[in-house]
């Protein structure tokens, strides 16, 4: 949600911001704003649509300060238009402000500041908070414990804000700072070579340094070009840490492809190898995690798993459920995080609990974290953006190591979990009844998985040619069995996500209790048809489609011999053990939606109304 870049330094300040927020613009993509202090005076040029928008208006070219700040926007509070986009000023002119998330109090603080004589161009809660700042900053004296007033005038706001922010001020009288602070939305900072960066995301300061800090929710940072100081809410001294990105710019950006996702599909392979390197025991018969941080004698007293998590990561620890289930034959509950914080739901005593999310941002899934942990329970999670909110939070957990995600609808971050997934029904398999020689295969089989995906890939021509023939239909079905379900879920996501046509995914013998219902020769069905003891009953599926007249896409495994004519189109993916099929089986769905949502002219990487970590409720 919302992308947000400052800059500090000796350099032209707006040209690294726009460079910054064009990285970020998967976050929020509404509009964007740049403001830089110069002259003595906020400069300001905003707009709603895209970032390259803005930098083609002269306003943004004129900017000449070495301090400033940008932002792209996801609308929560009033709609998207010029006068909503950040940053924002004060009505007094003294303070501007960039910000994330939401301020639920916002209402009372208006009426507070109308009667003091401030005025409000714009419907957001952005702007109440930079008017109450300006407020604080007008009557605050000489700062207490070393801070400046500055810092004290955000930190006496910040105790009135309810809600969540992340935030980065600047302040007329302070040209030489900026002030950042977060409670429920990322932000890092990067410390460069006399000059200082903030931003939601690393991927907008790599190209500048690899020195970050991660800001916790309830600090307040102080930046000048040279020097870093935070502070807490409470005002108490906080020493920095200071860790190292170990990716570089080339990770985050598109190289020879069209688009991020067709980018991040086509490193599956790549990214399959890195989430498994090292997570082998010796012996070569079972998964081994570092960061569990938890005693095999703990995990070995657990009797049951509960995994929380949303969209596209849900779908990846519904197949971790079957997973854990079919190989360690353990009991496992999924749940949407935005339900199960709400839902009070009972829960059994020796849980181990699961987060799933790529971003560790999300906030209904860092919601059910903390219920959990609330509850007592101990909270593991599966997290690929190191350092983020959720890996912090959670007791311990499995990094997915596949590099920056850039792209909108999730991919490799999908696969990778799915590959963890496994990894884990194999590690609490091997304590309990899968033999030394299951588990030996099992390991051969996940080492198969990028050399599988890899020959999947090689669909992606084929595929096209399929996409351009049911590019135009406004209705799709998704149909899988077993582990395939979720995989069928995650492909009907996909294609709502990028391409806008309507689709559903199903269990493939339940689609005769409702979706049959649809199926007429205007309604296509993808079915996912592995060899095995489902595949009569998943041809006698696809026979009630076709006597309905459906269309069919079928996704078969190389040993599948279907009867003829029963499929309109076939693409063959290879055999793969139990635990990979879901990793393969995605990639040819990955692929269709791509290509139906390139054929239909969509912006692929950056959806309507989506963004790629959702930090508001
Ligand atoms: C958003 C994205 C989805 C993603 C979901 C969960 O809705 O658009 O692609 O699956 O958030 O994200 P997470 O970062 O928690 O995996």
């Amino acid at each position: 949600m919302c992308g947000i870049v400052g800059y500090i330094g000796r350099q032209k300040a707006a040209p690294l911001i726009l460079e910054g927020l064009k990285r970020l613009e998967y976050r929020g993509y509404d509009s964007a704003g740049v403001a830089v202090l110069e002259n003595g005076r906020f400069s300001v040029a905003k707009r709603i649509g895209r970032v390259a928008n803005l930098e083609k208006d002269g306003a943004t070219q004129r900017l000449a300060g070495t301090a400033g700040m940008g932002h792209t926007r996801w609308a929560t509070h009033g709609g998207v238009t010029d006068a909503n986009a950040h940053p924002h000023l004060s009505s007094d002119g003294t303070i501007a402000l960039i910000h994330n998330g939401v301020i639920e109090n916002y209402a009372q603080i208006k009426a507070f500041l109308i009667d003091k004589g401030y005025t409000f161009k714009s419907e957001t809660d952005t702007e109440v908070l930079c008017n109450l700042i300006a407020y604080h900053h007008a009557k605050e004296p000489a700062g207490h414990n070393g801070d400046s007033r500055f810092v004290e005038s955000v930190r006496k706001t910040l105790r009135h804000a309810e809600g969540t922010y992340g935030i980065v001020v600047m302040a007329l009288d302070a040209p030489g700072e900026l002030v950042t602070a977060r409670k429920g939305s990322p932000l890092i900072i990067g410390l460069g070579d006399g000059e200082s960066l903030v931003a939601s995301d690393v991927a907008a300061i790599v190209s500048r340094t690899q020195n970050v800090v991660y800001l916790k929710d309830g600090e307040i940072a102080h930046l000048t070009a040279k020097n870093l100081a935070i502070t807490t809410l409470g005002a108490g001294a906080v020493e920095p840490v200071i860790d190292k990105v170990t990716w570089s710019i080339a990770d985050a950006e598109l190289g020879t492809f069209s688009h991020f996702m067709e980018k991040e599909i086509f490193e599956q392979p790549a990214a399959l190898e890195n989430a498994m390197r090292g997570r082998f025991s010796e012996d070569g018969s079972t998964a081994n995690f570092g960061g569990l941080n938890i005693t095999a004698g703990e995990f070995r007293g657990i009797e049951r798993f509960m995994f929380c998590a949303c969209g596209t990561a849900l779908h990846a620890a519904m197949v971790t459920e079957h997973m854990i289930e079919r190989f360690a034959r353990m009991p496992v509950e999924c749940d949407y995080a935005s339900e199960f914080r709400y839902r009070n739901s009972p829960l059994f005593r020796n849980t181990l609990f699961f987060v799933m999310s790529q971003s560790g941002e999300t906030i209904d899934t860092l919601a059910a974290l903390r219920e959990a942990k609330r509850k007592g329970y101990k909270v593991l999670a599966v997290n690929n953006v190191v350092g983020s909110t959720i890996a912090r939070e959670a007791d311990g957990g499995i990094y997915q190591h596949v590099g920056p995600e850039v792209g909108v609808a999730s991919t490799k971050a999908f696969t990778s979990q799915l590959l963890i997934g496994a990894m884990l029904a194999l590690y609490i398999g091997r304590m309990r009844d899968l033999s030394f020689g299951e588990g030996v295969r099992f390991v051969e089989a996940l080492k198969s998985a990028p050399g599988l995906a890899r020959i999947a890939l090689e669909q992606a021509a084929h595929i096209r040619e399929i996409a351009k023939r049911f590019a135009h239909y406004t209705d799709m079905l998704f149909l899988g069995r077993l582990s395939l379900f979720p995989i069928a879920l995650e492909g009907a996501l996909k294609l709502k996500e990028i391409s806008y046509i309507h689709a559903e995914g199903y269990p493939a013998a339940e689609m005769k209790h409702g979706p049959i219902a649809l199926i007429s020769e205007k309604c296509p069905s993808v079915f996912l048809v592995p060899s095995g003891e489902m595949l009569n009953k998943i041809i006698s599926s696809m026979q009630e489609i076709k006597a309905r007249k459906g269309p069919i896409i079928a996704i078969v495994t190389a040993s599948v011999e279907l009867p003829a004519g029963l499929a309109d189109e076939t693409i063959v993916v290879p055999e793969a053990h139990e635990a990979v099929l879901p990793i393969i089986m995605s990639i040819p769905v990955q692929l269709l939606s791509y290509y139906i949502a390139v054929e239909r002219g969509c912006d692929v990487d950056k959806p309507r109304n989506l963004a790629k970590s959702v930090t508001v409720e």
